[in-house]
Formats: C-alpha cells, structure tokens, sequence
C-alpha cells in the first residue's frame, strides 16, 4: 500500500483530472471568507479534520449497531447523519485540496474518490433501510465502511507522510536552541519593514519594527513553506499583517494569528527582548 501511494504520488497523468477539479473548487467557492473559513482560519486549525469526526463516528456507531439485534432504527438514524454530514466536510476537504502541492493533490485525488464512493454506498444504505430493506442496507453500511476506511488511510498518508495542511514551520523551533539570540542593532533596525534575520545559522525569522515594538516570526509559511520575508505588509480587518507571496496566507504581526488562507494555522511569534541596544529572540 505504500508502494502503491508513492506511486501516486507520482503519476502526472492524474493531473488532468486534478487541474479540472482544481478549477472547478476555486470557481464555485468564490468569495474568499467561505474559502477562509472552509480552511478553519477563524480557528487557526483546519476544519476538514475536525468536520469528519461527525460522519466517521456516525457510521462506525450504525456499523456496530448493525451487529446488534432490534437496533435498525438507530443504525438508519445514524447512517442518514453521517451520510448529510459527510457533504460539508468534503466541502472542506476539497477547499484545502485545492491548495496543496501538485503531488498532494494526486494522493487528495483518489482519497476523495475513495470517500466519494463510500458516499455513494452509505446514500444507497440509507435509501435501501428507508425501504423496509434493511439487509441490503447493512451490506451496503459495511462496504461503505470498509471503502471510507481505505479513504481515511490515504487522508492519513496525505497528512502525515506528504504534510498537507499541517504546520510546515512548526519545525523550526524543534531545531532551535535554548537561550537568546541577538538579531539587530536598534538603532539601525527601520520601522516598517520587513527584514530577513537568522538564528542559529539556519533558521530564518522575520523582524517587523512599529514604534518601539518589534515583532519577530518564523519566517517559513506554515501552509508550504513560502518566504514571509518576501511577502508584503497590509492592513487586514484593522490589523498589520504580513502576507504569503506564494498563495497569500495572511499573519498579524501583532500575534501570528492566521487572519487569511489557505493557511489553516497561526503563525509563531517569538519573545523578544532588548540587552544594551540589541534586540534578541528566543524560544517560546
Ligand atoms: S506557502 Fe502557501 S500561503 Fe504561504
């Protein structure tokens, strides 16, 4: 199975498709707040997975309702709430997916149609149970079980060995050394504007100077790793942020929280002090 999804990983000619479907999300989830809060930036933490804990627990229960005698009508109730709440999180599934990296986007390919099809089993299950055919609509329940599970495996393979979604920078404060760190003179760091700093040798930092205040960021996005420190600084809903020059994520300077996807995650600020006119940064 690994094997098979390194292959997958891999092979362009899912692209086609991929580019269409691609098309398809970002023109039919128009208005950027819908997109914003598919991708769980009011949370700053992504939503699909949080979303499919609905449906998953709703069929795993009627699965093993399934197995217990006299139990059909909450089985049926609990099939029809997995079946209504699986739609909205593949919404949002495919709202995230439509950001990834291209070899991403060819594993997302086949764990939606993996879900996809077990949909489509549990849609039948439950219309087959509406109608007296409660046999029929077991064996579909399980099929459709058996198919999200192998969609699931792959949504863990797309998360956790690809990192889609997750926070890419986080990272960079495992390698980071304990104790401050001096980044600039104060009396030559300029206010308002972005500068490009490294702490212990290789990890990068933004450096952003208002009044007396400096923020100092990861400088990694947490979405795919673009440059923070190429990124612009704009005023979104009343707050300095900087932007993503990649797919324009956006972080308040004033906070790192993520106010712009398709970044799901904050940003990480890092404490700052000033020792004899330096500025210096550390660990959280
Ligand atoms: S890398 Fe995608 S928004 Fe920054």
């Amino acid at each position: 199975m690994r094997a098979l999804l390194t292959k997958v990983e891999q092979d362009s000619r899912l692209d086609r498709a991929g580019d269409r479907l691609q098309k398809v999300v970002l023109g039919t989830l128009r208005p950027r707040r819908l997109r914003d809060l598919l991708h769980g930036v009011t949370l700053g933490h992504p939503l699909h997975p949080a979303m499919v804990q609905v449906p998953v627990g709703a069929w795993i229960s009627a699965a093993v309702l399934d197995l217990m005698p006299g139990q059909r009508r909450p089985a049926t109730v609990l099939v029809g709430l997995g079946t209504v709440s699986a739609l909205p999180a593949a919404v949002a599934g495919l709202n995230d997916w439509a950001a990834l990296a291209r070899d991403q986007r060819r594993v997302g390919l086949v764990h939606a149609a993996a879900n996809t099809v077990g949909m489509t089993l549990y849609a039948g299950s439950l219309a087959a149970r509406l109608s007296g055919r409660h046999g029929m609509g077991r064996a579909l329940g399980f099929l459709g079980l058996s198919t999200v599970s192998l969609g699931a495996y792959i949504g863990g393979h797309l998360a956790y060995k690809q990192g889609a979604q997750v926070n890419q920078s986080v990272s960079e404060l495992h390698r980071m050394t304990d104790g401050w760190h001096s980044l600039a003179d104060m009396a030559t760091l300029p206010q308002r504007t972005l500068i490009t700093r490294e702490v212990d040798d290789d990890i990068s930092v933004i450096l952003y100077r208002h009044g007396d205040e400096v923020t100092v960021m990861l400088e990694r996005c947490p979405h795919q790793s673009g440059p923070l420190g190429e990124g612009e600084v704009q005023e979104i809903d009343g707050h300095a942020c900087v932007v993503c020059p990649w797919h324009g994520s956006a972080f308040r300077l004033n906070g790192g929280e993520v106010v712009q996807g398709p970044s799901g995650n904050d940003q990480q600020i890092l404490p700052t002090r000033i020792q004899d006119g330096v500025l210096q940064t550390r660990l959280p």
